[in-house]
């Protein structure tokens, strides 16, 4: 993989407009009825763990953001930070900036968590083979439920916590 030269910034930094146009690109018009938005629906982004990248011309080239969702349960919601999309735009795939803003969102999130703040479990509907270098993997979510149609391989959490979550539920928005 070619290391590229990237300049991450907070994604608030950057105009909804083009982060938009970065997840039209990578991800296509459709993009919206995927079970991953319906997980999420109305929530905002967190600020503290979405980032963008910028390549060496300052040109916008990859996002990431995260959510506060929840595992709905019969005894009540447990809150879960849902990753993704990771989007880069097709011309520059390849290069090291998914990885980039991967690691950086988990380091944050470490940062975070050894200041004193949660360190909440992570959620995403992703390959295994991408995302098992972070520690993600369907070992603990057989028994998740999505609100559309997902491939349970493809479910995957990590963290500490993961282990004490409960068995079984189904993935939603946070109802705070
Ligand atoms: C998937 C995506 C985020 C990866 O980001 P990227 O910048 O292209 O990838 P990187 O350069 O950081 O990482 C490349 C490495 O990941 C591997 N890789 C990329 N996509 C992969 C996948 N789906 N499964 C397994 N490995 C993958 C590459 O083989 C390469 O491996 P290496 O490090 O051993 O050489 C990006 O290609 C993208 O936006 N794709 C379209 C949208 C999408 O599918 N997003 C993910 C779902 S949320």
């Amino acid at each position: 993989m070619a290391t590229a030269t990237a300049t991450l910034i907070p994604l608030e930094a950057v105009e909804p407009a083009m982060i938009e146009a970065v997840l039209d690109r990578a991800f296509g018009p459709d993009r919206h009825a995927r079970t991953a938005y319906r997980i999420r629906q109305g929530m905002d982004w967190l600020p503290g763990l979405s980032l963008a990248a910028l390549d060496e011309n300052e040109m916008l080239v990859a996002t990431i953001q995260c959510w506060p969702v929840a595992l709905q349960t019969k005894q009540g919601q447990v809150p879960l930070v849902m990753v993704g999309p990771v989007a880069v735009v097709p011309e520059r795939q390849g290069e090291g900036f998914g990885v980039g803003l991967m690691s950086a969102m988990i380091a944050e999130d470490a940062r975070l968590a050894s200041g004193g703040g949660p360190s909440l479990p992570q959620v995403l509907i992703g390959d295994v083979d991408y995302y098992g270098r972070w520690g993600f993997s369907a070992a603990m979510t057989g028994g998740w439920r999505c609100p559309g149609p997902f491939e349970s391989h493809r479910l995957l959490a990590r963290g500490t916590a993961v282990a004490a979550m409960p068995s079984e539920g189904m993935l939603g928005p946070w109802e705070g």
